[in-house]
Formats: structure tokens, C-alpha cells, sequence
């Protein structure tokens, strides 16, 4: 049985995860920042530890947890908008960004890269098509992009570092999906994103590693 970890599964696009993987009979490691979505999680058949992504210490209470695991696929998945606008953000607007959808990932990369190592299994991560520069056609949300885009450039060492090490890395555009931070007039809903997004990973060979792709498996132009 193979086993899935995904880091932020409390709600909207990670909870859909572990939904799915169960039902097609994963086991799931997932995390969530409270206690009570962790007791949910247990429910659904996941192996649940409480993690924020935004402290160190919780990131390396997650790595002793996860010691002695061997994972074939994780998908990191939590991460904030933030102001919606194109102006200057205030400092703690920005710190609570990068510090959730950018310095998360470069903590959490280095714990969970080399458990798939063994398995020369597969990291992806949630980034943004609002991230990519080459796309490039608004500014709004200009904070939420530039944490994108920066997740991306993360990605891009992942690939260079574990890549080397038989892991293939991904950045991911998950579409425009109805979550909390997608809205309800979003066109996707998670449950055919999260469709997309499994069966894009799993045909996802070493050749993709370091690619940026859409749900669907379109690629995306950093
Ligand atoms: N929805 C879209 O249209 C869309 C489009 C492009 C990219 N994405 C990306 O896809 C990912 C998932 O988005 P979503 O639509 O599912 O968003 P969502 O419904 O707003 O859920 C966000 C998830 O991230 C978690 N999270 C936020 N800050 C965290 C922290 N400090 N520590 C741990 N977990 C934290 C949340 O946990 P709590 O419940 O504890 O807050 C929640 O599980 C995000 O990275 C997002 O940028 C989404």
C-alpha cells in the first residue's frame, strides 16, 4: 500500500486529498494546524499530526514524527492569499505570506525530500499560475503572486537536490477551485481538481522533474 503525506489537509484542497487517496485505499499521513481538524482527519482513515507552517518548532516536531517513514508521493498544500490588491503591503501582511507559502517550503523540503528518496517517489507542491512571471497578465493579489513565484524558485532547488536522488519534483497549478480561497464562482471543484492534479502526479515521469504544470497537465511557463 502506498503511502501520501499532505501538509495542510484541514480544509478545501489538501482535505479533498486525503479523501480521494483513502478511497482508492492510501495510506495518508496528513496535517492540520488544529486539533479538532486532526481528529477529523483520524476519522477518514488518515494518520494525522498537528503542524503550522509557519513555526520551526512545529516543522521539527513533524520531522521526529515522520523519522522512520518512507513516503511515494507528498503534496504540500497549505498556503494564504493574503491582500487581494496590487498596492503595498503592510510588513506583517508580507511576513504572514512568505512565511506560509514560501519559508514553510524551504523548511519542510529538507525533512520530507529525503523520505522519498528511498522510494524514489514524488514531491509536489501547490503553487499558482498567478506566480508565473512568463504568464504574466494582472497584479492583482501582487503579494500572493510574488510568494508563488518564490515558491516556484524552491521548487526549481528541489528538482536540482532530490531530483539527483530519484525524487521527481512538481509545481502545481491546481486550477481555479471552489475553497475558502477560491470562492464559490470558481470554475473547478475540488473534487475534480484533486481528480486532475492525482492523475497528472501519477503520470508524472523522471522527465518531469522540475516542471511546472497545470492540473491538467499543461505546462506552464515559469
Ligand atoms: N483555490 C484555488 O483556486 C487555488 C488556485 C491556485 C492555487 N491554490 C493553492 O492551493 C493550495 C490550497 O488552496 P485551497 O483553495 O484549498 O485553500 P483554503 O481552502 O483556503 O485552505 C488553505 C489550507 O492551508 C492551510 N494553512 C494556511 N496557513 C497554514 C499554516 N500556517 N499552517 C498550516 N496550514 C495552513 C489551512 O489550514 P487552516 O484551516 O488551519 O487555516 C487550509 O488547510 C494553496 O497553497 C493555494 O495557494 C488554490
Amino acid at each position: 500500500m502506498p503511502t501520501v503525506l499532505i501538509l495542510g489537509a484541514s480544509r478545501g484542497i489538501g482535505h479533498e486529498m486525503v479523501r480521494q487517496y483513502r478511497l482508492e485505499g492510501w495510506r495518508v499521513i496528513a496535517t492540520a494546524r488544529k486539533q479538532e481538524d486532526c481528529d477529523e482527519l483520524t476519522q477518514m482513515g488518515a494518520t494525522a499530526h498537528q503542524l503550522d507552517v509557519t513555526s520551526a518548532d512545529s516543522i521539527a516536531a513533524l520531522g521526529w514524527r515522520l523519522d522512520d517513514e518512507k513516503i511515494d508521493v507528498a503534496w504540500l498544500v497549505a498556503g494564504v492569499y493574503g491582500p487581494s490588491g496590487s498596492g503595498f503591503p503592510t510588513g506583517p501582511e508580507f511576513d504572514a505570506v512568505m512565511h506560509t507559502n514560501v519559508l514553510g517550503a524551504m523548511r519542510l523540503i529538507p525533512i520530507v525530500g529525503p523520505l522519498l528518496a528511498d522510494t524514489r517517489g514524488k514531491l509536489a507542491v501547490l503553487s499558482s499560475k498567478m506566480g508565473s512571471i512568463g504568464a504574466r497578465s494582472g497584479t492583482e493579489g501582487t503579494l500572493y503572486r510574488a510568494s508563488k513565484a518564490a515558491l516556484n524558485s524552491v521548487l526549481a532547488d528541489a528538482a536540482i537536490t532530490y531530483g539527483a536522488q530519484g525524487v521527481t519534483c512538481v509545481s502545481f497549478h491546481p486550477g481555479w477551485v471552489q475553497t475558502d480561497m477560491g470562492g464559490s464562482g470558481a470554475t473547478l471543484t475540488p473534487e475534480q481538481s484533486v481528480r486532475d492534479l492525482r492523475a497528472t502526479l501519477a503520470k508524472v515521469d523522471k522527465s518531469g522533474n522540475g516542471a511546472f504544470l497545470d492540473h491538467d497537465g499543461t505546462p506552464i511557463p515559469w
